[in-house]
């Protein structure tokens, strides 16, 4: 039998327990916590965005009892709408896209931070657990109006 050197094989065995580790942090991560990435829930032309649903009426509605959506759309450099007005304690499915650039889409102190990528829909489901304002920016850099593009999330 071949024979291992001593350092290899505490480097194969170092690698063997960090791979552990990691999957463990990842399992943590995505079942413990529930975090996800946000989903690619489709595609859409970026020109046809104010005549295709949801996205020709921007804003908040409940789709069906206790389970609501907010459908943003993103532009240089604003958010429509600018004020996101959602109910605490129900589930809302953000789902955003852009109609020209790269832009994105984080809410403070929460877990929602979406790619806006033109034609493409980025979606992400939230519960608001406790009343209050949060501020929203864009985290993409996508020209002259960057740093003023922002808007809010109200829960209440
Ligand atoms: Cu939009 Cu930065």
């Amino acid at each position: 039998m071949a024979k291992i050197h001593r350092y290899e094989r505490a480097f194969l065995i170092l690698s063997a327990i960090m791979l552990v580790v990691f999957l463990a942090a990842l399992g943590y991560a995505a079942f413990g916590m529930g975090l996800h990435l946000p989903t690619r829930a489709g595609q859409i032309r970026p020109e046809d965005v104010a005549r295709t649903p949801p996205f020709d009426r921007p804003g908040v509605r409940e789709v069906e009892p206790g389970r609501w959506e907010a459908v943003v759309v993103a532009r240089a450099w604003g958010f429509n709408p600018a004020e996101i007005r959602v109910p605490v304690g129900q589930p809302v499915t953000f789902r955003i896209t852009s109609v020209d650039i790269i832009h994105g889409f984080h809410v403070d102190d929460t877990r929602i931070n979406l790619m806006v990528l033109p034609g493409q829909v980025s979606e992400l489901e939230y519960t608001f657990r406790k009343p209050g304002e949060h501020l929203v920016i864009c985290h993409e850099y996508c020209g002259a109006g960057h740093h003023a593009m922002a808007g809010k999330v109200i829960a209440e």
